[in-house]
């Protein structure tokens, strides 16, 4: 078969284990031809192509980012894109596309399957918000990421008593922050799925203090949103999937904590060095068993699905459901263990 391979929406760790999956069981066992879609869904609009073949893989199981190079193109956003799209599937006599991405470009996956064209689906995000897998690849590693710089940012804060906000990544749902923060012992999570109350977090960092704690560590998820009229934030540039760019809540936050406490407080911004570096050896694993799964669904003609964890085990779930619901944290995990650290 001659197999289409792209990368969509932001990167992260495991993208190029699971490309090198794909292609070593793909060429080796299946004896098929590989091309490589650059950019996510922008190379199949403007056909753009790369080989791809064993030799092409050597040495990027490691390796951070990805080789095809991902974008957030969306065709259905961009004039007579999915006509493109099609155009050059067809052109390149494509039988069946392995998309490796999160809930936008597995939801044009999911669209395209519509048109007739064979999808698999394999999940990513450092988010860890896609529902119908239990994780996805390159939320481990950014979780270690965020642990280890709570771990740092510990002991500077011991040193100068002061309040350490640390503003990790997680639009829609905040596993990085709730288990960084578990992880990390932090003294207050923020995330999106639970309305914070500023006055309530102060309330919280001043009997700490006067317990005789003075160095605090503030866990907040960049998607975190304060109850209404509570305080100020800032709002960015939307992009084709509708998503506003985030970052910066952090540096909302401390101020406020600085001028309603005032306590010393110092803010630090994880941003894009969560999605960065090398994969963990969970990540690496993982991604390598969603290659291999992806490959054997394109053999086994299972179009429209998606890989996914479940139970320790890789199965397949139709790219609709895949996509349908997100995956937020788990309230027991959040108010029955992150929780009863705070303060
Ligand atoms: O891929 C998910 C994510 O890392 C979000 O956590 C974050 O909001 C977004 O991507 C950042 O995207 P970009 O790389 O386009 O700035």
């Amino acid at each position: 078969m001659r197999v289409g391979l792209l990368t969509g929406g932001g990167d992260c760790p495991g993208l190029n284990a699971v490309i090198r999956a794909v292609v070593r069981k793909g060429e080796h066992h299946y004896g098929d031809e590989l091309v490589g879609f650059r950019d996510g869904w922008k190379g199949v609009i403007e056909h753009a192509t790369m080989p791809l073949d064993v030799e092409r893989c050597r040495g990027i199981l490691p390796r951070g980012g990805t080789i095809l190079g991902t974008s957030r193109t969306n065709p259905y956003k961009v004039e007579g894109g999915v006509e493109k799209a099609l155009a050059t599937l067809r052109d390149e006599r494509i039988d069946a596309l392995v998309a490796i991405g999160g809930e936008d470009t597995l939801g044009v996956a999911n669209k395209l399957t519509g048109e007739g064209v064979g999808v698999v689906g394999v999940p990513k995000t450092i988010d860890n918000d896609l529902s119908a897998t239990e994780v996805t690849f390159g939320f481990n590693t950014a979780l270690q990421i965020a642990t280890d710089a709570i771990d740092r940012l510990h002991t500077t804060a011991e040193s100068h008593d002061r309040v350490m906000v640390v503003e990790v990544m997680g639009r829609h749902a905040g596993w990085i922050a709730t288990e960084a923060g578990i992880a990390g012992g932090a003294a207050e999570i923020l995330i999106p799925e639970e309305e914070f109350d500023i006055e309530v977090v102060c309330d919280a960092l001043k009997r700490r203090h006067e317990k005789g704690r003075f160095a605090s560590i503030v866990v907040v998820a960049e998607g975190a949103q304060p109850k209404e009229g509570t305080m100020a934030i800032q709002s960015g540039e939307v992009d084709q999937f509708g998503h506003v760019r985030l970052g910066g809540i952090g540096n909302s936050v401390a101020e406020e904590i600085e001028k309603r406490t005032g306590f010393e407080t110092r803010v630090t911004i994880l941003g894009h060095v969560q999605r960065g570096g090398t994969p963990t050896a969970f990540d690496r694993i993982l991604a390598t068993r969603f290659g291999i799964a992806a490959i054997d669904a394109v053999h086994e003609g299972a179009f429209g699905q998606m890989v996914a964890l479940q139970a320790g085990q890789i199965v397949r779930v139709a790219l609709d459901e895949a996509v349908s619901e997100l995956k937020t944290v788990d309230p027991d995990l959040y108010h029955g263990v992150a929780e009863v650290f705070f303060g």
